[in-house]
């Protein structure tokens, strides 16, 4: 992606934002929020810093919100579903316990709103391959394969995330960087869609993203923190497990702690994560360790995880115990989503001259 149009999202970004945290406005009220996660595995530290909190604020905010569980994401590069059950519901687990309430959020699943999914053909139309490969996202996907071959779904995603987006006229998209590709190929084929379908009326408005600005968190073993690699703090781990964890997360042998992200991004990842649940800055909480080295840094890092997700820990376990409820509020999401699929799909047929 170019710097050029990265500067130009990040301005949008800025300008949604401030709609966002500013008054009451005819502007703010039209806003909706889509977001989402993959449920590939166990959602993680790095989730709760950088998006569910943000999502339990927009919420309380009063900015209209859904929330997707992107279930058929989950088999763009790989070749079974995995805990499939476990992992959507847990998300969903996660969202209730961080404060996303199912009466103002709607929550819901790729796999149950087939009018979502419909939309994708007429979008397919509206992209060619060349655009789809060069998308960075999708390459970098497909390089941390292994050589697995591109799949028709891997390649199209980016055009599958359009629909997420599209089907609920979802205009904010908060996202790391990583989805900017995706939102930035929604803009292009609400566009499209308006121009070749639509006789150049707006059927869909261009999303913008909302960039969170929290740094991307390296795992505990040094690498990018991932779902699927075990490598990192779940929001589910326990306390007692939080710390077997995180005294097993690689750092350096430099006794004093300082916060160098380019020199010791270990170090500096760590001191991140606990950054954001003290909300203290990581050079501040540096200092404090200073010569205690890498078991002052693991200590730290354990109280304030701990002390952070306590609560959430605690609504969580008494949520699980209670799975007929957890079947109630996807039920519920998954209904209220497709009732807005079916009403957004009526006009995409109407306006594609398919209402037989
Ligand atoms: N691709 C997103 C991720 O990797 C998850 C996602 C699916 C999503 N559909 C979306 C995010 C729509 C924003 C909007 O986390």
């Amino acid at each position: 992606m170019s710097d050029e149009s990265f500067e130009a999202a990040r301005v949008r970004s800025n300008t949604v934002q401030a709609v966002i945290d500013g008054p009451d406005s005819p502007a703010r009220r039209k806003l909706r929020v889509l977001t989402g996660d993959r449920p590939t595995g166990p959602l993680h530290v790095g989730h709760y810093l950088a998006s569910i909190r943000n999502r339990v604020e927009l919420q309380d905010k009063g900015i209209d919100s859904f929330v997707i569980i992107a279930d058929y994401q989950v088999i763009t590069d790989r070749d079974a579903v995995g805990e499939l059950g476990t992992n959507v519901f847990g998300c969903v687990l996660d969202y209730l316990a961080a404060g996303i309430d199912p009466a103002r959020t709607t929550i819901f699943t790729h796999s149950a709103v087939p009018a979502l999914n419909q939309l994708m053909l007429p979008f397919l139309s509206l992209v060619t391959d060349g655009e789809l490969r060069r998308n960075p996202t999708v390459k970098d996907e497909l390089a941390a394969t292994d050589g697995r071959p591109m799949s028709g779904l891997l390649l199209t995603y980016p055009v599958h995330q359009a629909a997420d987006i599209l089907f609920c006229h979802g205009n904010v998209v908060p996202i790391g960087k990583d989805n900017l590709p995706h939102v930035e190929q929604t803009r292009v084929i609400a566009r499209r869609f308006n121009n070749r379908y639509a006789g150049g009326e707006t059927v869909f408005a261009e999303p913008d993203a909302l960039l969170t600005e929290s740094p991307l968190l390296l795992g505990l073993d040094g690498t990018k923190m991932s779902k699927s690699k075990g490598n990192t703090i779940t929001l589910a781990m326990t306390a007692d497990q939080t710390a077997a964890a995180v005294r097993k997360a690689r750092t350096d042998s430099e006794r004093v702690i300082t916060y160098e992200p380019d020199r010791r991004p270990q170090v500096a990842s760590l001191l991140e994560i606990a950054a954001g649940f003290d909300g203290r800055a990581p050079g501040e909480l540096a200092a404090q360790i200073g010569d205690a080295g890498a078991a002052g840094l693991k200590k730290l890092v354990t109280d304030a995880v701990n002390e952070g997700l306590r609560d959430h820990r605690s609504r969580r376990a008494e949520l699980a115990a209670d799975p007929a409820y957890l079947h109630t509020v996807l039920r519920q999401g998954n209904e209220q989503a497709n009732a807005v699929a079916d009403a957004t799909l009526a006009t995409v047929r109407a306006v594609m001259r398919m209402n037989y």
